[in-house]
């Protein structure tokens, strides 16, 4: 579900996506069950299944070229200014070349920012307000300015098993028979039960 007033440009969603009132969305991809909250902006992303994006968060914002003699963009959108200028298509594939990755089942709190070439791990938490200029590691959940680690979610053990088990990747009917489960189990427990499913199908 697209809400209204967004702007979405060579852009692809699966299955139960949606993208919140006054939302951008630019060269990115949202996986099945992935959402984003009112006025978020997303460039150059692959946002993955069931990650939860607060509103007004930022990802992949783009930077000017801060080696020459001007930012300003009259280096690149050249067109726009001169009849005789085109733009400079380099730099725009440069930019477009530089991916951020927002794994499954993550939460991107409100306002959070994440540089363009992250990768968010699985399962992780960036906090309300916090700039993310490094990868974040699975089940990680980091915050503040430059954001850091402030604790993992579960031990290391449940991590890997969450990440082996990849419940994302399941049937929706199949989610829908778990979500008991998901609702009521530990995560041990919900591991125990759907690791023994998983080997005896
Ligand atoms: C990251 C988060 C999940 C942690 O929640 P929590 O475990 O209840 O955290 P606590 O309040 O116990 O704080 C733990 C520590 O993290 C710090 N912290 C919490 N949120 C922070 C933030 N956004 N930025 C910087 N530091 C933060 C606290 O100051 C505290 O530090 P201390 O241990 O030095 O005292 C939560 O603070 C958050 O940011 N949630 C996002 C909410 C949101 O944006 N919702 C939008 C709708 S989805």
């Amino acid at each position: 579900m697209i809400h209204p007033d967004c702007e979405v440009i060579d852009s692809t969603f699966g299955a139960w996506c949606e993208v919140g009132r006054g939302s951008r969305v630019l060269h990115s991809t949202f996986e099945d069950y992935a959402y984003c909250d009112r006025l978020s902006d997303i460039a150059n992303t692959t946002v993955g299944k069931f990650a939860n994006i607060a509103a007004m968060t930022r990802i992949g914002p783009t930077d000017h070229p801060y080696t020459r003699a001007s930012l300003h963009h009259f280096l690149y959108r050249s067109a726009s200014y001169w009849e005789d200028a085109e733009d400079d298509a380099a730099f725009f594939a440069h930019r477009k070349s530089r991916r951020t990755v927002i794994g499954p089942d993550t939460w991107l709190g409100h306002g959070a920012i994440i540089k363009p070439d992250v990768t968010v791990g699985a399962g992780a938490i960036v906090a309300s307000g916090a700039v993310v200029t490094k990868d974040v590691a699975p089940y990680m959940i980091v915050a503040g300015v430059p954001a850091t680690p402030l604790r993992t979610r579960f031990t290391a053990n449940v991590a890997e098993r969450l990440q082996a088990l990849a419940w994302w990747d399941w049937s929706h009917d199949r989610l829908r028979q778990a979500l008991p489960d998901f609702r009521a189990l530990p995560v041990e427990a919900f591991l125990e039960k759907y690791e023994a499913y998983s080997a005896a199908n």
